[in-house]
This record gives C-alpha cells, structure tokens and sequence, in this order.
C-alpha cells in the first residue's frame, strides 16, 4: 500500500479545514437562517447546538480519521465492518451536495461579472429568473442549457480538479492557502464598510434585535442545528477524510475548536456586511428593514444584495466583485473538501491512484451538474437541497453518534485524542455525542419527517417531489449499502491494526 498522503503543516490543515466550514452556507445561509428564525434570539439555540453538536462531533470526525486513517468508509469499516455503509452514505450525500454547490458558484462567478456594470438594472428579481437563469414553468421543464451558466461552471470544476489532481498537500492545502486568506481580506474590508454605511444600524438591529417570543418553537432549535451540520461540514464524510491526512503527532481537539469558532466568526462577520448594506438600502429607500429584505436563500445572494449593491454610488462595482468573489472563493474552498471526500473513499476501496481517482469522479459529477444549468436548475437544486439537508445529513448525523457513540467504545477515541491535544476532553464530551446530540437529532428527524409527509415541500408536484427528492435519498440509503458489499481491493487495508 502506498504511503497516505499528507498536509504540510499544521497551519495547512486548519486553512484546509476552515475552508471547508466556510462556504455558501456562511455567507447567504447564516444571515437569512438567523434574521427569520428569532434574530439575536437565535443566538441562543446556535451557541447551543455548537456546543452540545458541532464541536464534540467535529472533535469525534477528527478523531477518527487520524486515528483510523481513512476515509469515513474505510474509517467505518475498520471500526466494525458492518458500519462501512454509513460511510458510504456520507460520500453519497457529499455528491449530491457536491453537483448542485457547484452551480452556487457558477452563478456568482458570473455574478462577478455582472457587478461592474449592475447588469441587473432595477429590476433583480425579474434579471435572476428570468434573463439569466430562464426559469422554466416547472421542474420537468428543461428548457435546455444556460451558456451564461455553463461556462462558469466548467471554470468552477476546472478550479476543483486542478486542486485535487494536484494531491493533499501540493493541491488542497495550496489552494486553501490562496483562498482562505483573500476571501477574510475581503470579508473584513466589506464588514467595516458595511457598518459604517448610513443606515446600517437598522440592519443590523434587523438582524440581531431579538424575539424571545419564538424562542420556545421547535423551528428556530431545528434551523440551528441543521445550519451548525452544513457550516461546519459534519456528518458528510469530509472532516474524516481530511483529518486522515494529519501527521501522526497532531493536535485533535484544539484543532477543533479553532476550526468552529473560525468558522462561526466567519459569520457573524459576513452578517455583518450583509446587514448593514442591507440596512442602507432601506434607509435610501424609506421602507423598513423587513420589507427589503425580502425572501430568503437563494434571494437574498441573488435579488436582496444585488439591489442593496446598486445603492451604493461609485462603490457599487467594488463592492459587487468583492461579495460575489467572496462567495466564489469560499465556495470553491468547501467544493474542493467535498469532492475531496468522495475521492478518498474510493481510492481507499479500488486502491485507485488519486489522479485516476479525480479524473473518472469529475467526469461523472461535472455530467450530473449539466441539469442544473438549465432553465429547471433552481426548482432541482431547491428540491434536492431541501432533502439533503433535512434527511441526508441529519439521519447521517444521527446514525453516527448512535453507532460510534452507543455500539462502539467512545472512550478509546477519547483515550486516543487526549495525549496529542493541548486541550483534553472531559466527562462533557461523551454525554455530548452519546445523549445530547442524538436526542436532538432524532427529535429533528421526526419531526422533519413529519413536516414533510404533512406539507410537501415546496408546493412543488408529487411527481417532481419523488424523483428529484425522496428518489435521491433512496439512491443513497440503497446505493451506500450496496457499495459497501463490494470487496476491498486491499483486505488488508480494512484489518490493519493503526496506532
Ligand atoms: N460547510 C460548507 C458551507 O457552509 C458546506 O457551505
């Protein structure tokens, strides 16, 4: 067996896995997620679920790939051969996150582009569906390939081959190592003239004024803890597969920490931003906060900032590249980790050479994301989004924490990461991962599940609903099973005793 590749340094993880955490889900996600679920109230239940979920779990995922060596299948099924699927649904959930990211990035990429000259006029909202992504009538409703679209997002995967051709060190970590430090350069220049802008209070109290009224609904709790999983990329197989390239005398737990509070840092100062020139708007405007606001997701990147971009005079162009290049680059930065994962896996399973292994996954993912650059792009994307988050990842999260929590010895992880660590963890830390976080879990399962039979997503039809999102969620239950039956090419690699 060839010898694991490895990170240059320490430094070179931690960028490496905070770029990682730091993507779309910062930048657009975080602002929005917090402002309709409580404001400052949501706060509360964010803190809650990175401490009781996101850092015990990030603590867990490094834990084990450094001391596993492996990706999150190989990982699993030195564990015990039977929860090698789990990994497997992991990579699965991280293709199909990966195929529509991609197209994220492709838009503001050409968004880019667009902000030096405002092209979306007055009228974002009708630029966005209608001229440029031609939003077809239903999700069934092709309406054939976006050249606008396609081009950036052959430039987005030519980015994330380049990275992980060129291997951990001499790819990811280098390309990390470029991103990583611009896109906080940029966060940081658009944060200070964000707040310092007229109006920009208003946003901001927008943003943080908040309503205890909601704190008590299950929603707010829910929203938390999902954005917590996609921002800090847990429970979808990469921090395994990015821990398992760490040097034998690595620090695991404050590794962690750094990588969370980083992470969630990140977003706060990305609000930051948002908000104020969010909150300037409005002010030019004389409407409320909440009104300009407007809806959320996909609508706030797209329609709510461009519109907010075009207050701004001779700044607006600046500030127009500085945002859409920020979401570029901490997009690309997440991309790379989460084709990074699925690659892992199965150079570990084929014992596949990285190249071959890079060239044969983005031929097949570059193919896939194809569909989502046509006029039924956003209804698909929204679609398989909706049960990847809310299905995907939190029943991989779930399962995790049962099986490495309850039917696995957790104390020999603790046991393993504690001597390397500067900082140790205590009793906190099983009741985390073993009680805490699986009720919560199991509580948003079912009651996502709930939610969904009862009020299918949307308003989307059945047919579109089954296909393009119980159909992809039965694709990885079935297809993680099934691909963990197929034999390792090198039985060794599963029985190896690691130290
Ligand atoms: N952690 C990545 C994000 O926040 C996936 O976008």
């Amino acid at each position: 067996m060839a010898q694991r590749e490895q990170w240059g340094s320490r430094t070179g993880f931690v960028l490496a896995a905070v770029g990682s955490a730091i993507g779309l889900g910062n930048i657009w996600r975080f602002p929005y997620t917090a402002a309709e679920n409580g404001g400052g109230a949501f706060f509360i239940p964010y803190l809650f679920a990175l401490i009781t979920a996101g850092i015990p779990i990030l603590i867990l995922e490094f834990g084990i790939g450094h001391k596993l060596r492996g990706s999150a299948p190989l990982s699993l099924a030195k564990i015990n051969r039977k929860y090698e699927w789990l990994g497997w649904w992991q990579v699965l959930v991280c293709f199909f996150i990966a195929v529509y990211y991609v197209v994220i990035i492709a838009w503001a990429i050409s968004f880019v582009g667009f902000s030096f000259t405002q092209a979306w006029g007055d009228a974002p909202s009708d630029f966005f569906f209608g001229e440029f992504l031609a939003l077809s009538d239903s999700p069934f409703d092709l309406g054939g390939f976006r050249t606008g679209i396609l081009i950036p997002l052959l430039l987005a995967w030519g980015v994330t081959f380049t990275a992980l051709y060129s291997g951990v060190k001499g790819g990811i970590e280098k390309a990390n190592k470029i991103l990583m430090p611009v896109l906080f350069i940029m966060t940081v220049l658009m944060a200070i003239r964000g707040v310092t802008l007229p109006g920009a209070a208003e946003g901001l109290n927008y943003m943080f004024q908040p309503d205890f009224s909601r704190i008590l609904d299950y929603k707010i709790w829910t929203a938390a803890y999902g954005q917590i999983f996609f921002s800090l990329s847990i429970a979808f197989a990469i921090m395994i597969a990015y821990s398992s390239y760490l040097p034998k005398k690595s620090d695991i737990v404050n590794n962690a920490f750094m990588t969370a509070f980083i992470n969630c840092g990140f977003s706060l100062l990305a609000a930051f931003a948002v908000f104020g020139v969010v909150g300037h708007m409005a002010l030019k405007q004389g409407a409320p906060v909440a009104e300009v606001a407007g809806g959320g997701g996909v609508g706030m990147a797209f329609i709510t900032f461009p519109a907010a971009i075009s207050t701004l005079g001779s700044m607006a162009p600046l500030f127009g590249v500085l945002f859409f290049l920020s979401l570029t680059f901490a997009g690309l930065s997440s991309l790379i980790s989460i084709n990074e994962a699925a690659i892992a896996a199965f150079m570990d399973k084929f014992s596949m050479p990285r190249k071959k292994a890079v060239l044969i996954y983005t031929a097949v993912a570059g193919t896939c994301s194809l569909v989502f650059a046509t006029g039924a792009g956003l209804y698909i994307l929204d679609i398989v989004d909706h049960f990847i988050n809310s299905f995907g990842i939190v029943f991989s999260g779930l399962l995790e924490v049962i099986l490495i929590g309850w039917l696995f010895n957790l104390k020999t992880i603790q046991d393993h990461v504690n001597p390397i660590s500067e900082l140790k963890v205590g009793a906190w830390w099983p009741i985390m991962v073993k009680i805490v976080t699986p009720i919560v879990l199991g509580y948003m399962a079912i009651m996502n599940l709930v939610g969904d039979i009862k009020e299918p997503y949307g308003g989307y039809p059945a047919d579109a609903l089954f296909w393009m999102g119980w159909f992809v969620m039965i694709i990885v239950i079935v297809g993680g099973v099934l691909l963990s039956t197929l034999k390792w090419k090198d039985e060794q690699s599963v029985s190896k005793e690691v130290e």
